[in-house]
């Protein structure tokens, strides 16, 4: 997770209050917002993030267990940072008796008899308005999805910045720590729970409140057509997060008429680095520009977000983005799944002509720009707009991605294995022939979240392993808000 959501902060700080937005747990997670500064962005000393402190999240979350006896915990799960953390139950932002933050779990390693520190004050994390997360190394026993990893290494953190833990996913050379140990995913692997350091991502339907996540193998049923296989980039001569060569997106109108916005309109590459950790995608101004005027969105001056017309979720619109990977895989989003019925009462500036606006969910890099964040928008970032309408396999062993379209609200498995030894498992698998239920449009109320006590762990269900396979550990991912935030102003 790179981005702080800008938006809330700029609801949180416009002075709104209450009940100022409204998000609908049936229709998905709103705005993702944040704060870590992780992995290739966080690397590049300027990419650090703008940060929304204290303000509970959305996101697609885990749940895991940690220590002896086992105390349950709910993580964010982010391909965009490589630390797994936990959050103290002394952190600070939990027991400030002014905050208005409710942590969803924390972690009592005095409650653990296997816990080990193993770097005091090893873990620092600085942010773009100074906030600062702080905290220990320690190991533990970590469980996830019904298997378990001893004395996984991972970050307990006391000085905290969101109210849950993180789980990242990334490469282990992208870690906070001075010295890179072997991560979740390292170790699922060394500890022989699972045959290639790879798992598969499954957002699923912004309408559901469930996707999946299945480390060292592939489901078949979640995904349409062949995988498209692209190779990971490496930057600055390592493998350091997870990011693909970007083509460009096709913009296709109803009325048939097609317009291709290459990458090449750039003077620079402008990787494309999968990040669940975030909510929106973004892309180098100049591609966002010509995607602004084809949906018609219009900038909001106070918001400092494209907005969108909401009309566009009322009936099947024809209208989709087309995204290449390295000239040949496609993903395609359709424009509802750009259209993000997240604003409530938000005062819209009067200069936004829409009835009803949403957000968009492609916006420009700039962004970070204009918010000082980075100084040169080189790269695209697809969050869980982008990430929802795919499968999307991570194949750390290979250094490749597995790209295809999702076969959204699948209730089915067909699960195969990875194995190291095999880098060709990827190009050979193939998903179903077509998605396999049908979106129906609906209007979308807004349903209201009232109260701090919405927490997170209401609405979290254990997981559900999706296979007994031996090698393959499947984990449901809940997508899941957290309402009592904005009662924070
Ligand atoms: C976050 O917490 C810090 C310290 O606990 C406090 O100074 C700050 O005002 C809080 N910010 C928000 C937005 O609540
Ligand atoms: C512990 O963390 C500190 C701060 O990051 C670092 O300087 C030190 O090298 C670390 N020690 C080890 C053994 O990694
Ligand atoms: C969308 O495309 C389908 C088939 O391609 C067509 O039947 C339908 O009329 C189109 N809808 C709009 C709004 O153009
Ligand atoms: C299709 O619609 C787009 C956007 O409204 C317009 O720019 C374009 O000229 C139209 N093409 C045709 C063939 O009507
Ligand atoms: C857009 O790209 C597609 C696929 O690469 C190509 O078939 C089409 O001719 C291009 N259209 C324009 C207007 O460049
Ligand atoms: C596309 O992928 C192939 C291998 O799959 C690789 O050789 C080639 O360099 C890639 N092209 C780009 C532009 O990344
Ligand atoms: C970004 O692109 C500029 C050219 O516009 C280049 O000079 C710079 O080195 C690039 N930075 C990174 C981090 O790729
Ligand atoms: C998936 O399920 C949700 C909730 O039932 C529904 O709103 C949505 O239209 C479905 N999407 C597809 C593609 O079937």
């Amino acid at each position: 997770m790179r981005l702080a959501h800008a938006l809330l902060l700029a609801l949180a700080s416009s002075g709104l209050s209450q009940q100022a937005i409204q998000f609908s747990i049936t229709k998905g997670p709103p705005g993702r917002q944040v704060g870590s500064t992780s992995s290739a962005l966080a690397r590049r000393a300027t990419y650090s993030e703008k940060l929304i402190n204290n303000i509970s999240g959305a996101g697609y979350y885990v749940q895991v267990k940690v220590g002896t006896p086992p105390q349950s915990m709910t993580l964010l799960v982010d391909t965009g940072s490589s630390d797994a953390w936990v959050l103290s139950y002394k952190a600070d932002l939990c027991i400030n008796s002014d905050s208005t933050i409710e942590c969803v779990d924390t972690f009592n390693p005095t409650k653990s008899s296997t816990h080990k520190l193993v770097n005091q004050s090893g873990f620092r994390v600085k942010y773009l308005d100074g906030g600062i997360a702080l905290g220990d190394y320690i190991s533990d026993d970590f469980s996830i999805g019904g298997t378990t990893v001893k004395s996984l290494q991972m970050a307990y953190v006391t000085k905290a910045v969101r109210n849950t833990g993180i789980l990242g996913l990334g490469f282990s050379s992208s870690e906070r720590a001075a010295t890179k140990y072997p991560n979740i995913i390292d170790q699922l692997v060394d500890q022989k729970q699972i045959g290639a350091k790879a798992f598969s991502l499954y957002l699923n339907d912004r309408r559901t409140d469930a996707g999946a996540i299945l480390f060292g193998g592939i489901d078949r049923d979640k995904f349409i057509g062949p995988l498209q296989v692209v190779p990971m980039l490496k930057s600055g001569g390592t493998y350091s997060s997870f990011e693909i060569d970007f083509s460009g997106v096709t913009i296709a109108y109803t009325n048939g008429t097609i317009v291709n916005i290459s990458s090449s309109v750039l003077d620079h590459p402008a990787p494309a680095v999968l990040d669940s950790g975030t909510t929106l995608s973004y892309l180098p101004e100049e591609m966002a520009s010509p995607v602004f005027s084809a949906v018609d969105s219009v900038f909001d001056p106070d918001l400092r977000y494209n907005l969108v017309d909401c009309g566009y979720l009322d009936k099947e619109h024809n209208l989709s983005l087309t995204f290449q990977f390295n000239n040949t895989a496609t993903i395609v989003i359709p424009i509802r799944e750009l259209v993000l019925d997240i604003l409530g009462n938000y005062k819209i500036h009067p200069s936004v002509p829409f009835q009803r606006s949403c957000l968009l969910g492609i916006q420009s890099t700039d962004i970070f720009e204009t918010q000082g964040t980075v100084k040169q928008s080189n790269f695209t970032l697809l969050g869980d707009t982008f990430l929802r309408s795919a499968y999307v396999v991570f194949d750390m062993s290979h250094y490749q991605v597995g790209l295809a379209q999702a076969n959204l609200n699948s209730s089915t498995t067909n699960v195969i294995e990875l194995s190291a030894d095999e880098p060709s498992s990827l190009s050979s698998a193939t998903g179903v022939a077509a998605q396999q239920t049908t979106y129906t449009p609906t209007t979308r109320p807004i349903t209201t979240l009232s109260s701090a006590s919405d927490s997170a762990s209401d609405r979290l269900r254990p997981p559900t392993p999706l296979s007994e396979l031996l090698g393959i550990i499947a984990v449901t991912l809940m997508s899941t808000i957290i309402g009592g935030a904005f009662a924070i102003i």
